[in-house]
């Protein structure tokens, strides 16, 4: 996820903006840049890569006076880590800096184009700088033009721009992606996309909200909303930066559940319109002669591949088959062209994943990557790659890069169903409303995790757990186990409910848990009485569901029932706040379990 920051004041520019960078660099990125306007001359350094390269391109320049910067960290959405792509983008005599995605930035690169702007990097961003230009030429107003600018943008955003036709201010825009702005005791101004970047410089801060935008100057902070001046709401900045980093969380992986909405509204952005999925990573030709689908993965990225596979089967009409990739390499697979092979990886560097990826190509298969990780190993590879745009992970434990990945497939499976007009107009419509809910159904609220976590006292002993669900709701239930035997140490399965009465059965007693995932959409009869099955050989069952049921010793009502995929999203929050409160209950590390590494690279 990438990371901004400004300065405005006397003190050395350059450091104040690279040290701001370095707070916000446990975001994960794979470029840098900042731009520093002193005494009408604009100064600009970009570096792919890790910050000591930036920091290496500008060891000898250095600021004297009062002068203003604006930083950037990239991790990559639209366009490779390039220094071209990477940011601050330049137009002619502005450079601008941002967060988030221009849904719209196709259509207003096409009309800048069109009146002759020459467009440097594939990236969303530059239309923003070049608009802006293209505006103060004509109103010759820098805060009118920037206003302009910011109302025909649609998407997300946070923006800082810094333009030589006004050489004392930054202006700045927010709407879905976060920006704070603050200032010290001198009046020097600070800008942060989290609090991270701000801490032990500005001692108060403004968090703007969607819908702000303005300028800063030595003379202070000016916000508009609406065209309407607004009060600078300003609160002490406290606390330190690893909490600052959690975003206040405990742990990381807390964090990071939380952060699903945020990232899912990433994943999906620009890729769903009013009717129809659009991805521009994949071209015209991209499904000729393709008749398959196989998928292979390790760990979660393959619970995520298995949940998708009933997608793409449902929805799209291809046949889908899915492989642990530890087990694919091996078994001498038999492998024709007409297949599509899928690879999907968080981090893109998983050993076993990479070389099956591998085989793949070597046996001529169009091979496509799900990746979270742009330029790692298993992009650079494959010759078609959808970013999960779920921002750096660092929880081993995977929980937003799992919710991204279904999410992309899930769009992948309507797309596919498009091109292959296995869909219909009404039925894309309702995936379409239904994927735009999902933001909100995966939003935690207080009331939940305070259920989940005193019933998590009750889960802390028996010989072990069942999750059980049945279709799409098997890989969730695998996910479910996963992520509870990562961090809690406790053994857990996940299980087809409808294979219970095949052997498993046979533990049933009041000391073996069963976590039911009852969705009403999706077979809701037949997990019943395979719950009950359960239930009359005494086992102790924590219901999920949005119907009530009797027979559960525990129970946690669902909300969200418009759509599979809604409760799909909606259960998946819950086992995986389970998950956690039982780990956090037994005293581990949520963040670092024992023996387990994020990235897997060896064999
Ligand atoms: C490790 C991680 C898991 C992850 C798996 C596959 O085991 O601990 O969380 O699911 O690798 O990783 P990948 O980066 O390929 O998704």
């Amino acid at each position: 996820m990438c990371g901004i920051v400004g300065y405005i004041g006397k003190d050395a520019i350059k450091d104040i903006l690279v040290d701001g960078l370095r707070e916000l660099e446990y975001r994960g990125y794979d470029s840098a840049g900042i731009a520093i306007l002193e005494e009408d001359e604009i100064q600009s350094f970009k570096a792919i890569g890790k910050l000591k390269n930036l920091e290496e391109k500008t060891k000898d320049f250095s600021t004297h006076h009062f002068g203003l910067g604006i930083g950037h960290t990239r991790w990559a959405t639209h366009g490779k880590p390039t220094e071209l792509n990477a940011h601050p983008h330049l137009g002619e005599f502005s450079y601008v800096v941002h967060n988030g995605i221009i849904e719209n930035y196709q259509e207003l690169k096409k009309e800048l184009q069109a009146s002759g702007v020459h467009f440097l990097s594939q990236t969303d961003t530059e239309v923003i700088v070049h608009l802006f230009e293209k505006n103060y030429k004509e109103i010759n107003d820098p805060m009118a033009a920037f206003e302009k600018t910011v109302e025909t943008l649609e998407g997300a955003y946070a923006i800082l721009l810094i333009t030589k036709a006004d050489p004392q201010k930054i202006y700045f825009a927010k709407n879905g992606s976060p920006m704070i702005v603050g200032n010290d005791a001198k009046g020097d101004i600070y800008f942060g996309s989290s609090d991270a970047a701000l801490i032990g410089k500005a001692t108060e801060v403004i968090y703007l909200a969607d819908g702000d935008y303005g300028y800063t100057s030595a003379d202070g902070i000016f916000l508009y909303h609406d065209k309407e001046k607004k009060g600078l709401n300003k609160k002490p900045l406290i606390g330190d930066k690893v909490s600052a980093q959690k975003n206040g969380h405990r742990f990381f992986m807390e964090k990071e559940i939380y952060e699903q909405s945020e990232v899912l509204g990433d994943t999906i952005m620009g890729r769903v319109l009013d009717d129809q999925i659009k991805f521009d990573e994949l071209d015209a030709n991209f499904f000729d002669g393709i008749s398959e689908i196989k998928i292979c993965a390790c760990g979660t990225s393959y619970n995520s591949g298995l949940a998708c596979s009933y997608l793409f089967e449902r929805q799209a009409k291809i046949k889908s088959s899915v492989e642990i990739a530890s087990e694919f390499r091996y078994k001498e697979p038999l492998m024709s062209k007409d297949t599509l092979f899928v690879v999907i990886s968080q981090s893109g560097e998983t050993a076993d994943t990479l070389e099956a990826l591998k085989m793949a190509k070597k046996a001529g298969l169009k091979t496509l990557a799900i990746c979270n990780v742009d330029n790692s190993s298993i992009v650079r590879l494959s010759d078609y790659t959808l970013l999960t745009r779920a921002g750096i992970e660092k929880g081993v434990a995977s929980t937003k890069a799992f919710a991204t990945q279904v999410m992309v497939m899930w769009m992948l499976s309507l797309y596919i169903a498009q091109h292959k007009k296995t869909i219909s107009e009404k039925a894309l419509q309702d995936e379409i409303d239904a994927i735009r809910h999902i933001p909100t159904t995966v939003m935690v609220e207080d009331a939940l995790h305070e259920k989940i976590k005193r019933l998590s006292k009750r889960y802390l002993h028996g010989h072990g757990f069942f999750f059980i669900g049945r279709d799409l709701f098997f890989p969730l239930a695998l996910e479910g186990a996963l992520k509870l035997k990562e961090i809690s140490y406790l053994h857990a399965e996940g299980y087809p409910a409808g294979e219970m009465k095949h052997g498993p059965i046979a533990l049933a007693d009041s000391e073996l848990f069963t976590i039911a995932l009852m969705p009403k959409n999706v077979h809701y009869d037949k997990i019943k009485s395979n719950v009950e099955e359960l239930s009359a050989r005494d086992s102790t069952i924590l219901a999920i569901s949005p119907l009530a049921f009797d027979l559960a010793d525990d129970f946690i009502k669902t909300q969200h029932d418009n759509h599979p995929m809604s409760e799909f999203f909606e259960m998946m929050v819950i086992t995986q706040i389970l998950a956690l409160e039982i780990s956090v209950r037994l005293g581990n590390d949520v963040d670092m379990p024992r023996n387990l590494a994020k990235s897997v690279t060896v064999e």
